[in-house]
């Protein structure tokens, strides 16, 4: 069979460290086990144009592997062309980048590394909401520049004891995520879901559910996002909802960027609506030099805890991702049935209700 990965470029850091499996360099660690199976593999971070890598060879390709750090974006146009498709893999968590419905329409399957990075994400959820509550960024900025002026940074550092923490999805991630806060003493935990969790397991996380959108946010200090992108998030947390936020709450969007609307997340922060945005995803990826989230600021000079989009791609998240992904090839090969939660479209459509409510 021919497989065909889009990768991102790892350039020196890959050659040097084997273990970003990820990278086009270290091609996931497949190339010797599929060569050896007889198939064809061929790797590339091209996607972009009908001239590039992924346009040109998706069209007789059997397998496709993308990952959410460096999408292929697998359009309804580009899987027309591609004749002999029969399965896509997401090398990781997140399958927005393909057109899902039309993928089920086509008989296609979808399958993702379904928990390989969800502690990964849910770690760095924890670590931004406490650097922005803390205020880490901008107190060492100023070690850096030479600075030492206590009171510049402790005018808008604050505890997280004490306040309430709400998250927009309450699946792998967000229910690590509220695992993990457990010892802080917040005030309470909010979740908004139209999967409603289990009244054992609600307690287990002493979590509430609140099932309005504006009523759920007006609640929450930290608002943290934890669904992933399809027609029902996308653009959610746009500027007529963060007038629904407590003012001065922090907002944490590990998920997918085009949920949050940039500008008016930036137009919130210089405000003073939010007093904080962190997260590693956008809208475009790589994100543009002036794009609005890289150098936005609240009043007070921080509040912006952005980085590249790698939360969910640690190294321990690569070998856990990398080997899924050889699970799933070896579970299609030999025609064994998949491990279920991996499945996002089967053979008879959408297997998961995490991408919206049908
Ligand atoms: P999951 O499928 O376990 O949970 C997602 C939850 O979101 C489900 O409970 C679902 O009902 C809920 N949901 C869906 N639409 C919603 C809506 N409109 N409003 C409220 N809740 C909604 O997924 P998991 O593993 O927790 O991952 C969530 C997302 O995190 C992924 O889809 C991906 O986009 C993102 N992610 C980001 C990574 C990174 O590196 N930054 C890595 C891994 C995942």
């Amino acid at each position: 069979m021919k497989v065909i990965a889009i990768l991102y470029k790892g350039g020196e850091a890959a050659k040097q460290e084997p273990r970003l499996l990820g990278t086009v360099e270290n091609e996931l660690g497949l190339r010797a086990w599929l060569e050896s199976q007889g198939h064809e593999y061929l790797v590339s971070d091209d996607k972009e144009g009908a001239d590039s890598f992924l346009h040109t060879n998706i069209v007789d390709a059997d397998i496709v592997i993308t990952t959410p750090f460096h999408p292929g974006y697998l359009t309804r146009e580009l899987l027309d062309k591609a004749k002999n498709l029969k399965l896509c893999v997401t090398a990781g968590v997140g399958s927005d980048h393909v057109d899902l419905n039309a993928a089920a329409e086509k008989g296609l399957e979808v399958m993702e590394v379904t928990g390989s990075n969800v502690s990964s994400v849910a770690e760095h959820v924890v670590m931004s909401i406490l650097l922005l509550v803390r205020n880490f960024v901008p107190a060492h900025e100023m070690i850096e520049r030479g600075d030492w002026a206590v009171s510049d940074v402790a005018r808008n550092a604050f505890d997280l004891e004490g306040k309430v923490v709400g998250t927009i999805g309450a699946g792998r991630i967000g229910q690590r995520v509220l695992q993990r806060l457990a010892p802080f003493d917040c005030k309470e935990f909010l979740y908004y879901d139209y999967n409603a969790l289990s009244p054992e397991r609600e307690r287990e996380l002493g979590a509430r559910r609140v099932t309005d959108l504006k009523n759920f946010v007006a609640q929450c200090d930290v608002v943290t996002v934890n669904a992933p992108l399809h027609d029902g998030t996308r653009g959610l947390v746009d500027a007529a909802l963060l007038q629904h936020f407590k003012r001065g709450a922090w907002l944490v969007n590990t998920a997918r960027g085009a949920i949050c609307d940039a500008e008016a997340v930036a137009a919130a922060l210089k405000s003073g609506q939010l007093r904080g945005y962190a997260g590693d995803v956008w809208d475009v990826q790589p994100a543009p030099l002036e794009h609005p989230c890289r150098a936005m600021k609240n009043p007070l000079g921080g509040g912006n805890g952005m980085v590249p989009h790698y939360s969910g791609t640690t190294l321990d998240a690569q070998s856990r991702y990398a080997a899924g992904t050889k699970e799933i090839l070896e579970n299609f090969f030999e025609g064994r049935p998949q491990t279920p939660a991996n499945v996002i479209i089967g053979t008879k459509g959408y297997a998961t209700s995490s991408y919206g409510q049908r």
